[in-house]
């Protein structure tokens, strides 16, 4: 079931960000190819997939939600190029390709990622059947995962913490900002959006924070021990970069255990749903055995 209905899911997803993105009237065409570059790169897509998965585990109404669900997956777009700048990673690939300062130069990556960004925002007022409040809502909590308390929280103290040895407390904040805000906002909101009463809310905002926690903890992993065919971008980036990891941390078995209870904590939460939050199990538990 999880390949297929994730399939099915990439493609209505890819269709709506090729619809919003051709909506932007064209003043540069340069800067709109280098944001179709890496928003239409691939990519497992999971920000929407999750987003659309929570509403269906609510009430079964997952698809409605694709305007929304492409919109979270632009701010990942944005985070990824600025991500790979020379000032941050300094990565040549991404998903196999060229990263987008590599083929439109440093500062239209800059751009790109900017637009991106505030696409996003346009594109959640986009949301058909649901009320403003809802929308709002959205907004409300996705400006806080990408921002200061987020994402962009999350990347400065990986940044800061180059060369230093951090301890797992503050590398624990860094792994729920950087990537845990991203995550917890597209599952928060497709819950929302769906109409969660406040024991769904909660049991889906439990969820989230164990997947965005286990999904980097093995992102981690995988710098060490992946392969750069499969995973599509450079593996020991963090190793060159001097990054404090759960694996430089910990261990490659002690990050294997911690990843491994994080998604038995995520499992446990969904304890008060049925058959119908099964695609977001699958969704968890794949992470354990994930290779890109
Ligand atoms: C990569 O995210 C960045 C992290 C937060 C670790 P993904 O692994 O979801 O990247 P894509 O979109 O599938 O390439
Ligand atoms: C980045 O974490 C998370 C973002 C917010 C983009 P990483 O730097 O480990 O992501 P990858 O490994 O480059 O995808
Ligand atoms: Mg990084
Ligand atoms: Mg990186
Ligand atoms: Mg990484």
């Amino acid at each position: 079931m999880l390949n297929e209905l994730w399939q099915q899911r990439i493609k209505l997803i890819e269709e709506e960000l090729l619809l919003e993105l051709n909506r932007v009237p064209v003043i540069n065409s340069t800067l709109i190819e280098a944001m179709k570059y890496s928003l239409m790169s691939g990519g497992k897509r999971l920000r929407p997939i999750l987003l659309m998965a929570a509403a269906d585990a609510v009430n079964g109404t997952g698809s409605k939600f694709v305007t929304t669900a492409s919109a979270i997956e632009m701010i990942h777009a944005y985070s990824l190029i600025h991500d790979d700048l020379p000032v941050m990673d300094n990565d040549d690939y991404r998903r196999g390709k060229l990263t987008n300062h590599k083929v439109f130069g440093e500062a239209m990556a800059i751009l790109a990622g900017d637009a991106l960004l505030t696409l996003a925002f346009e594109v959640m007022l986009n949301q058909r059947g649901v009320s403003h409040a809802a929308i709002l809502f959205v907004i409300s909590e996705m400006s806080k995962a990408a921002g200061a308390a987020g994402m962009v929280g999350g990347q400065a103290i990986d940044l800061l913490s180059v060369g230093k040895k951090i301890d797992l407390e503050t590398l624990r904040t860094m792994h729920i900002g950087k990537t845990g805000g991203l995550f917890k906002a597209a599952i928060r909101s497709g819950a929302i959006l769906a109409g969660a009463d406040n024991e769904q809310l909660t049991a889906l905002t439990k969820y989230a924070e164990s997947f965005g926690l286990a999904f980097q903890i093995t992102d981690d992993i995988l710098d060490v021990i992946g392969d750069e065919k499969t995973i599509g971008k450079p593996i020991g980036s963090d190793e060159r970069n001097n990054k404090s990891t759960y694996v430089t941390l910990t261990s490659l078995d002690e990050a294997k255990k911690l990843a491994a209870e994080a998604v038995n904590d995520g499992l446990d939460a969904l304890k008060i749903f049925g058959n119908e939050a099964d695609f977001l199990r699958d969704l968890l538990n794949y992470i354990l055995s994930r290779r890109k």
